[in-house]
């Protein structure tokens, strides 16, 4: 350069200067960060005495002119202004105005200073990514827990920023996520409840010490584990059938969708999952369906159904209580959904009066079965119809019981007496089976009074008027709507504890009955007991 042509005085002084400079900067160098865009000023020196001539070059390849204290003299560009104590000031810096730079102070002498000037840039925005996940309206982000959420963060600045995550759960203090402070990647493997919160991403110019941030909300959700549960119950005041569907574990809380079915026509919809029906929209065998749906998928088995159902009564059509005695009468509602409540009437008088429990009558109920006893029975007060009647919002069922109180009695009625002859004939029969019978004669000869036992052949009569096993409500039960001569012998044979029954049903049909002593006499061969007993019964 300097083997250039004849070079101007002006240069030739400067290319001076520099060379001069060479060792003045080694003890007042100065350094100045400035940012792009913002003003800076460049101190000539420090000294705070008033100034000589001062100007102001670029070091480049060779130095440039920039301004100068001769106010006769315009600055290289309007930029450039003279500032406090013959400062240099920068307006609106660019990136390319980084370099060095020197001051010229002509006094007594001459002196050189050099600033280094040194240009940053931002960050002014950070590039945020959290992968795998949904976002909400309102710009939230959420992944389903258990699954991996990868984050990532970038920012463009000069020199190059240093990018870190903070985070921030609710309820807690900020802290810094990882050890690694360069970090702007990472992944959550599997994210988890407590890793819910807002997540920051920092990024910062480690010259200019400008920081940009973003935080980013990030939710962690999950579906309910199991099914949704549905029931219906009534209303306090009866006037509503409530839906009441519930799914819980999840979160956020899932959508709850009420449908009647089939046809899927929607009744409501909430996070509640209660839907009020009024009276007319039930009707019996009517289904319900609950649909639940979360925000992470709905699933197809997140459904629950319910039917409605009215009630259905069973119970024995009649009933027979002996004067003074006890009788209790049951009803037993099925089917019915909701549950039904069950009131015992009566109608021997219109209107129908409630019964109430009291000393006569004692009404109890386990699950859906009631049962009315009634104490002491007597004729004129508690014979007649009975009814019980089941309700629930679906619908009300009645059942009648016809209760007959009769004055105590052994043997009644010409039925009765037609079955007393009966089994007169047939305790004859039996006698001369008796006497043929070899094994039977020896049974006949153990069978003396000097055992403890008598042989004693016992005949009752019984028939459907005529209750006298109060004690046995199975044969009781059973008794009641026979229509045709129903007579059972029932022959128990007690041997070493030991119990042998034979049957016969004889339905005034000879050959049957003829079967049937057949079968009470093969029986009695095999006896080797001391005590016969037999015993006829009601069945
Ligand atoms: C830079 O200086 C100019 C003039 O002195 C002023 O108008 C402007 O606001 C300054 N800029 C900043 C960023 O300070
Ligand atoms: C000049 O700079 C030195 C160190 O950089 C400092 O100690 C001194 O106070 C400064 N003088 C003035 C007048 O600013
Ligand atoms: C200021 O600059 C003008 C023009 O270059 C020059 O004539 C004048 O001598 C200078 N003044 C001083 C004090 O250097
Ligand atoms: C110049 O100095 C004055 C007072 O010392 C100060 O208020 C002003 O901001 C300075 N100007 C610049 C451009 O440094
Ligand atoms: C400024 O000068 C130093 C030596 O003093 C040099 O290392 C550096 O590269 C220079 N800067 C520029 C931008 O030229
Ligand atoms: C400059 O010269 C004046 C008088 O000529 C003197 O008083 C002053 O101390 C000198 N300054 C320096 C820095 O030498
Ligand atoms: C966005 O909506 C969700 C759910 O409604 C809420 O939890 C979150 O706080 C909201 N975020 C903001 C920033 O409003
Ligand atoms: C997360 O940030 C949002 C606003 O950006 C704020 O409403 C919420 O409270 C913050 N949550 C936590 C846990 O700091
Ligand atoms: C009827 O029931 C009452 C109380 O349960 C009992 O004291 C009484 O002995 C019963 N009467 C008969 C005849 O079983
Ligand atoms: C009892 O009620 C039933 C059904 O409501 C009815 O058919 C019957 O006639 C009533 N009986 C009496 C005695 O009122
Ligand atoms: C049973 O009822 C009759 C009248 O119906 C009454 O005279 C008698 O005292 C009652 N017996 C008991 C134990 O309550």
């Amino acid at each position: 350069m300097a083997a250039g042509g004849p070079a101007p005085e002006p240069r030739i002084l400067l290319w001076l200067g520099v060379l001069l400079a060479r060792w003045v900067a080694a003890e007042s160098e100065a350094a100045v960060v400035g940012e792009v865009h913002e003003n800076v000023s460049l101190q000539c020196g420090n000294i705070s005495r008033p100034r000589g001539l001062v100007t102001w070059y670029r070091e480049d390849v060779e130095p440039v002119f920039l301004l100068s204290s001769n106010s006769s003299l315009p600055p290289a560009e309007p930029r450039f202004s003279l500032g406090n104590a013959s400062s240099l000031h920068i307006e609106g810096l660019r990136l390319q105005d980084e370099g060095n730079y020197t001051c010229r102070e002509v006094l007594n002498e001459t002196q050189w200073f050099r600033v280094c000037l040194q240009v940053a840039s931002g960050p002014y925005q950070n590039e945020v990514n959290i992968s795998a996940t949904g976002k909400l309206p309102n710009g939230t982000l959420y992944a389903a827990r258990g699954t991996q959420v990868a984050f990532s963060c970038s920012s463009s600045s000069r020199p190059p920023p240093v990018v870190e995550w903070w985070f921030r759960a609710p309820d807690s203090r900020i802290e810094p996520f990882g050890n690694n402070l360069a970090a702007s990647s990472f992944a959550l493997l599997q994210v988890s409840q407590n890793l819910q919160g807002n997540y920051t991403c920092v990024a910062m110019n480690m010259l200019s010490s400008r920081r940009h941030e973003v935080t980013t909300e990030l939710l962690v959700y999950y579906p309910p584990p199991s099914s949704p549960q549905c029931w219906a119950e009534t209303s306090p005041g009866w006037t509503t059938l409530q839906l009441i569907c519930h799914w819980d574990g999840g979160y956020p809380e899932p959508h709850l969708l009420w449908t009647e079915e089939p046809g899927g026509v929607v009744l409501g919809e909430s996070t509640l999952g209660v839907q009020s029906l009024k009276r007319f929209q039930l009707s019996n065998g009517k289904k319900f369906k609950c649909l639940g749906s979360h925000i992470l998928g709905t699933k197809s088995e997140a459904s629950c159904v319910l039917q409605i159902r009215s009630p259905s009564l069973l119970s024995d059509p009649m009933k027979t209580c002996l004067v003074g005695g006890n009788v209790t009468l049951t009803c037993q509602v099925s089917d019915a959904y909701p549950s039904a409540k069950i009131l015992w009437l009566r109608n021997l008088t219109q209107p129908k009066v409630t019964i109430e429990s009291s000393d006569h009558y004692i009404i109890s109920q386990h699950g859906q079965s009631s049962t009315l006893t009634i104490r002491n029975c007597s004729q004129h007060l508690d014979g007649g119809y009975y009814v019980c009647r089941a309700e629930n919002l679906v619908g009300i069922r009645e059942v009648d019981i016809w209760l007959i109180v009769k004055e105590p009695l052994s043997i009644g009625g010409v039925v009765g007496t037609s079955v007393s002859l009966l089994l007169l004939a047939l305790g004859i029969i039996s006698v001369l089976v008796f006497y043929h019978n070899p094994v039977f004669c020896r049974k006949g000869r153990n069978l003396s009074r000097e055992e403890d036992n008598g042989d004693v052949m016992v005949l009752v009569d019984s028939e459907e008027e005529e209750e006298e096993e109060k004690e046995d409500a199975a044969v009781e039960d059973r008794e009641e709507e026979e229509e045709h001569k129903r007579v059972a012998l029932r022959k128990e044979t007690v041997r070493h504890g030991h119990i042998h029954q034979v049957t016969a049903l004889v339905n005034g049909n000879l050959e049957q009955m003829g079967n049937g002593l057949q079968a009470l006499e093969d029986d009695l061969r095999e006896l080797q007991s001391d005590v016969v007993q037999e015993e006829g019964g009601p069945v």
